[in-house]
């Protein structure tokens, strides 16, 4: 089926940008090593295709990726977007003025979800789970944190980036963040959308908070 065959692809060019990253000074080897290895675990099924946020339609564009591994997974994300199931950012209009806006400029598009919360997920995994990020230009991810180890792969836009109690940090394709257990983390967009894999490594059904100063 043509649907699996680009969901295959896709999963083989995260897997081919995670082995390069890992080579970078400071990579978190043993973590990514994990999520190899859990990758390696499941075999990505296609389901019915699935409808693709506005967000996404006019963020997941073609452009021009220098790094070579985030490029060719950038293009096989494209080609495989409406196998994904996205949703919006889960956090209620909570009556903070960032949320409501963030949730018009987010989405995630889920490869593999966690059954226990994921009830639409056709591939699903209590090990590792694997989504898609868009994010618009001039958008908040405001302070967030859960108990699920969380490693991030940038695939394009340049963005800030913050853990913990660390300053904002630059982050471009080809990049990887690594969110420990609990560690509170944000992004923030200016001109550029960006676009970003997120892989759960533990607690792959945990619920994420904002949070408040
Ligand atoms: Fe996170």
């Amino acid at each position: 089926m043509a649907g699996s065959d680009s969901l295959e692809r896709l999963h083989d060019a995260t897997r081919d940008a995670l082995v390069a990253a890992r080579l970078a000074f400071a990579a978190p080897r043993a973590k990514l090593d994990l999520a190899l290895s859990e990758l390696d675990g499941v075999a990505p099924r296609a389901g019915a295709a699935r409808t693709v946020p506005e967000v996404v339609k006019r963020h997941l564009v073609p452009r021009a990726i220098a790094h070579r591994e985030a490029g060719a997974l950038h293009a096989c994300l494209l080609k495989a977007a409406d196998l994904l199931t996205w949703s919006p950012a889960f956090y209620p209009e909570d009556g903070y003025p960032d949320i409501p806006r963030f949730r018009d400029g987010y989405a995630f598009g889920m490869s593999v979800g966690d059954p226990r919360w994921a009830k639409d997920a056709v591939t699903t995994s209590e090990r590792i789970g694997l989504s898609y990020t868009v994010q618009a230009p001039h958008t908040l991810y405001p302070d967030h944190a859960h108990a699920a180890v969380e490693i991030y792969y940038v695939i394009a836009g340049k963005a800030l980036w913050k853990r913990g109690g660390e300053p904002w940090v630059e982050r471009y394709p080809g990049e990887v963040i690594l969110h420990e257990t609990g560690m509170r983390h944000a992004m923030a967009t200016a001109d550029e959308a960006l676009v970003a894999c997120a892989l759960w490594i533990s607690h792959t059904n945990a619920p994420i908070v904002v949070v408040r100063a």
